[in-house]
């Protein structure tokens, strides 16, 4: 897989594509497709005409969510990724859909104004230090009475330090100021779910399941992108035991 972009693309992260591999799809959220059925369930219960309309991945990383919903009849999904060689992975391997290399904080300015009927993101806020300035920016290419999901880790230290497989900083959601911020930035509040216990769960057999194939993956993986990602997920299935970090999602809806 890494060598069709070795001379087109900008390199893709081992460690994520390795993780990837482990889950068995194109995904870097917890719960894999277990939680993908898990939200677009409820979102379904919630509004089942989003099925009809555009949604839109933010964070899409290597598409599979995206393609997940394609093949659930999503009748048009699109992704956006800052990063490139994501995007380009995304591409090539889902052409169905229509990725964006892109920062969401400027998702204004590819898409028209009230245009998604649901957007979501899969482990993606954690990453966003801004989040008002982006879910405010969000607001504004959805739908009035759109829906949003946010799947992701929660804290409530805010003085903890943890660097995803990209090496980058990680903010994790503090549930109460969330709520204030959606409220603020365009969107009410349906329901929000706890799934602390499921995000324990999910890395559990995410790390048993890399030591328990960790002789063929290093056949396939280099050593530093192992240990980088034993090393990361053994750091947040420490903190998800200890409480000190959780798993949560939100569905809000677009205030007219
Ligand atoms: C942990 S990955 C999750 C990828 C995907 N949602 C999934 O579940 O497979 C986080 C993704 O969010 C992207 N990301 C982070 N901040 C972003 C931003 N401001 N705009 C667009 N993408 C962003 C990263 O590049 C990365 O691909």
């Amino acid at each position: 897989m890494l060598s069709c972009f070795a001379f087109s693309a900008p390199p893709l992260n081992e460690a994520r594509l390795l993780l990837g591999h482990l889950r068995g799809g194109d995904y870097a959220h917890a719960g894999d497709e277990e939680a993908i059925d898990l939200v677009i369930s409820k979102v379904l219960e919630l509004s089942p005409q989003t099925l009809q309309g555009p949604c839109l991945d933010v964070g899409s990383g290597f598409g599979g969510t995206a393609s997940y919903l394609h093949r659930l009849h999503f009748s048009s999904t699109f992704g956006i990724d800052l990063d490139e060689a994501a995007v380009s992975y995304a591409q090539e391997h889902y052409p169905q859909i229509t990725f964006t290399n892109g920062n969401a904080h400027q998702v204004t300015e590819f898409f028209d104004p009230d245009y998604f009927s649901f957007i979501y993101l899969f482990n993606v806020l954690y990453a966003v230090e801004d989040k008002p300035s982006l879910l405010k920016k969000l607001s504004k290419v959805a739908q009035p009475g759109a829906l949003l999901a946010i799947f992701d880790y929660t804290t409530t230290q805010t003085d903890l330090q943890l660097n995803d497989l990209a090496g980058k900083p990680m903010y994790p959601i503090v549930v109460s100021e969330l709520k204030s911020v959606l409220k603020e930035t365009g969107w009410e509040v349906i329901e929000i779910t706890d799934l602390s216990p499921s995000f324990l769960t999910w890395y559990r057999i995410l790390l048993k399941k890399l030591e328990a194939e960790r002789p063929l993956l290093s056949i396939r993986f280099s050593e530093s992108s192992l240990t980088k990602v034993r090393t990361t997920f053994r750091t947040i299935e420490n903190w998800l035991s200890s409480s000190l970090l959780g798993g949560v999602v939100i569905y809000a809806k677009r205030t007219s």
